[in-house]
């Protein structure tokens, strides 16, 4: 692999998985370097990214969303949204994309053994969240528990619904699903995630509370954990900022002086109070 993080490399479209449709359907790529060597040295750490291009349209930022246990191959969850994403909606099994990255922090998820894991998560927003969850779930003794809570606006619009059913059924975690419009035959709460989170009141003690979503859904989730006495060093966040270069040297995603690409997308409560003022 190359010592450039700037250079992109051509990987396969292996598996496509449609998870929600509509204007703004959500599918899942599973990709593999066509460079097996490139595969191989490719590691990444859950919450990380990578720019995926389609030669002609762009590139975009993606959170990785398997987990390093999965070897072999990456995934990425995607809403059509823009040119890119909806170029990207195009590829089928046997395509060709490019990959560079990977990109920011990651999570620091081994600091958190021996605790417990709670992720709120908000439509595509459970992306960022899913190595998370799939790396506790294969080293699962190391962990004092998984709870998840997520919603969408539908549950036509719940992404991962079959791996979380898994996750509930061999209860490997938790999971605590919310709509803000149910539809026939939903057994599960409706309401808004961050007032779901109120009302199921997850105990603070040794607990890492981990949140991805829509800006303003982020914003409540926080100030209720803080209603629900979590502290700051014990809240972690993942930011979208538009980006192009992804290894801070465009200046297209800062907020005051930090790099979201480079310095972030991961954030703990502390820092991401402290970016507040720039946003
Ligand atoms: C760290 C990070 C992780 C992300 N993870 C995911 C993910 O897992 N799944 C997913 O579907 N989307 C994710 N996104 C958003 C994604 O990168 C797209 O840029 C966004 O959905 C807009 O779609 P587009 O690129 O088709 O838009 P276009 O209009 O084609 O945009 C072209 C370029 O503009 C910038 N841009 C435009 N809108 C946005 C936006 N809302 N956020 C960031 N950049 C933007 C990007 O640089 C993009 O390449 C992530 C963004 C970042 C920064
Ligand atoms: S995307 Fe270029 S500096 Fe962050």
């Amino acid at each position: 692999m190359s010592n450039n993080p700037y250079i992109p490399f051509e990987a396969e479209v292996k598996k496509v998985h449609q998870e929600t449709e509509g204007a703004r359907a959500i599918k899942t790529f599973t990709m593999q370097f066509k460079d097996k060597n490139v595969q191989k040295e490719f590691k990444q750490q859950p919450g990380q990214c990578a720019m995926i291009g389609i030669p002609g349209v762009g590139e975009s930022m993606i959170s990785i969303c398997s987990s390093p246990t999965q070897k072999g191959s990456l995934q990425f969850s995607i809403m059509k949204m823009g040119k890119v994403t909806s170029a990207m909606h195009e590829l089928e099994e046997g395509d060709t994309a490019m990959i560079r990255g990977p990109y920011g922090k990651a999570f620091p998820i081994d600091a958190w053994k021996g605790k417990k894991i709670l992720c709120i998560g908000g439509g595509i927003g459970l992306a960022p969240l899913r190595p998370i969850i799939n790396y506790v779930r294969d080293n699962r003794d190391d962990y004092a528990g998984l709870d998840i809570i997520y919603g969408a606006r539908t549950p036509a619009d719940l992404v991962f619904v079959d791996e979380l059913k898994e996750l509930q059924k061999k209860k490997t975690a938790k999971v605590h699903l919310t709509v803000d419009v149910e539809s026939e035959g939903w057994k599960g709460n409706v309401g808004f995630v961050p007032q779901y989170l109120l009302d199921l009141k997850p105990a603070p003690k040794d607990t890492i509370a981990i949140t991805c979503g829509p800006p303003i859904m982020i914003k409540f989730v926080l100030e209720n954990l803080v209603k629900l006495k979590f502290k700051d060093d014990q809240i972690f966040t993942t930011l979208e900022n538009r980006m192009k270069c992804g290894i801070g040297k465009c200046g297209k995603c800062n907020v005051g002086e930090v790099y979201v690409c480079k310095d972030g997308p991961v954030f703990s409560c502390a820092q991401y109070k402290l970016l507040l003022p720039d946003m």
